[in-house]
């Protein structure tokens, strides 16, 4: 294979994967329950009614899976810690056997060369905040920052870097304003006091994890958004849905202030939420790297129902997933150069903490070996004019539970699972991937030895 990806030295590969999506084991060792165990017992919630009751097993077979991410030759892995382990109900005493679930994890990835990246909330809030308000309720954010400083204070002499939150945009627009994950809630606009919530509880953690020495990113799914055409209207409607989707995730963090939300017809405090001084401890603690999760670019027209201020197109005339999301890898180097020039000198390096596709395909999965390394490309293209990209995390190891689609029918792993007999299987796009990363990195040790005598 040769090295096409003209990716610097010191470039890191890795893969993701999240807590409820692979663990399992949810009555195990004092796990509390979450709002997605309480979700996914909802009658119609989720595809073909599967829950995330034993996903993938992780939590008895992490041995196995490290083995598979050690054969990639990765250097990192991302996942997530959930909560409901760590503190049943979200607050109070540490339960000693969930914490030390990640302890050995963690050893386990450093005895095998893998630096852990782990990611403190992945959508798994302790059902007992949720019965309080979830985050719609302020104290939230407090408990999370607590949450950060236990499981820091446990395996921060070993773990350099932490994501605070996965894609807070996601979380609050699919579970509290539109129902489709948990915790279920439909309050549309009204839900944005969720967001902000988390964006404290970002910045609280985030202040927790610098005290300690500890660097933080926060993970954000990002989309580049086009307007379905040049006109005025379809222009300010697709300037609505990236203050939505986009810039209400990232410019307070990275500028310490809300976009406009006029358009979006919500007030600047949003609702109540945003108190004096709540800027700043988002944004002072700063962010160390920025995570970008990238799927697909969004097309967006003016309202065709006057209730929302966007309609959301379907990109045609390209390849679509398993998921029916519109495959644009040029939409990566987009979305990165876009951050940019937005941001400038207020940009972190990125990390690409997730980019992958679902397929239908069995083991010979030319679909996603076509899709990762034509985003790559993208990627490699938007390094080669500029953007300071440290690292890619492919999404996912193994195909695991897919939120509202359950189990089976949107397969993202490198690794085929059948989850009757939890039998793992690599696909073509694990040598793929493996082949990759050794190829880089010969390249990358060669180059280190003419350079340095
Ligand atoms: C992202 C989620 C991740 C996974 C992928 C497909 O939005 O962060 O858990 O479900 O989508």
């Amino acid at each position: 294979m040769p090295d096409r990806y003209d990716l610097p030295a010191g470039f890191r590969w890795g893969v993701a994967t999240a807590a409820y999506q692979i663990e399992g084991a949810v009555d195990e060792d004092g796990r509390g329950p979450s709002v997605w165990d309480t979700f996914t017992a909802r009658s119609g919630a989720i595809r073909d009614g599967h829950t995330g009751a034993v996903a993938c097993d992780h939590y008895h077979r992490h041995p196995e899976d490290i083995a598979l991410m050690h054969g990639l030759g990765l250097d990192g892995y991302r996942f997530s810690i959930a909560w409901p382990r760590i503190q049943p109900t979200g607050a109070g005493p540490v339960n000693a056997a969930g914490l030390a679930f990640y302890d050995r994890l963690v050893d386990d990835l450093l005895a095998v060369g893998i630096t852990p990246l782990p990611t403190l909330f992945h959508w798994d809030l302790p059902q007992a905040l949720e019965d309080a308000g979830g985050w719609l309720n302020r104290d939230t954010a407090y408990r999370f920052a607590e949450y950060a400083a236990i499981v820091a204070d446990r395996l921060g002499d070993r773990v350099p870097a932490w994501i605070t939150l996965n894609e807070p945009f996601v979380h609050t627009v699919y579970g509290y304003a539109m129902g489709i994950h948990a915790p279920g809630r439909t309050l549309m606009f009204e839900a944005l006091p969720a967001a902000h919530h988390q964006l404290l509880g970002h910045g609280l953690a985030a202040a927790a994890l610098h005290e300690r020495g500890l660097e933080v990113m926060l993970s954000n799914n990002l989309t580049p958004v086009e307007p379905a055409t040049p006109s005025p209207a379809d222009a300010a409607a697709a300037a609505a849905y990236d203050t939505l989707h986009n810039r209400l995730f990232t410019d307070p963090v990275l500028l310490g202030r809300y976009p406009d939300l006029a358009a979006l017809g919500v007030p600047d405090d949003i609702f109540g939420a945003v108190r004096p001084g709540d800027l700043d401890l988002i944004h002072t603690p700063g962010l160390d790297g920025l995570g970008v999760n990238y799927y697909n670019p969004t097309r967006v027209a003016a309202p065709t129902d006057p209730g929302l201020p966007f309609d959301l197109l379907d990109i045609p005339d390209v390849p679509h997933t398993a998921f029916g999301w519109p495959v644009v890898p040029d939409g990566l180097r987009r979305l990165l150069l876009g951050l940019r020039d937005t941001y400038g000198t207020a940009l972190p390096p990125i990390t690409i903490t997730e980019n992958g596709c679902s397929t239908t395909e069995d083991l010979d999965d030319t679909f996603r070996i076509d899709y990762l390394s034509t985003h790559l490309d993208a990627l490699a293209t938007a390094v080669a004019e500029g953007v300071d990209v440290r690292g890619y995390y492919t999404w996912s190891l193994i195909d695991n539970f897919e939120w509202a689609e359950g189990l089976f029918s949107q397969r993202f792993g490198l690794v085929h699972v059948d989850f009757a007999t939890q039998w793992r299987t690599p696909k073509a796009s694990y040598a793929w991937y493996r082949d990759l990363i050794a190829v880089h990195r010969a390249r990358c040790a060669k180059e280190g030895s003419v350079t340095s005598p």
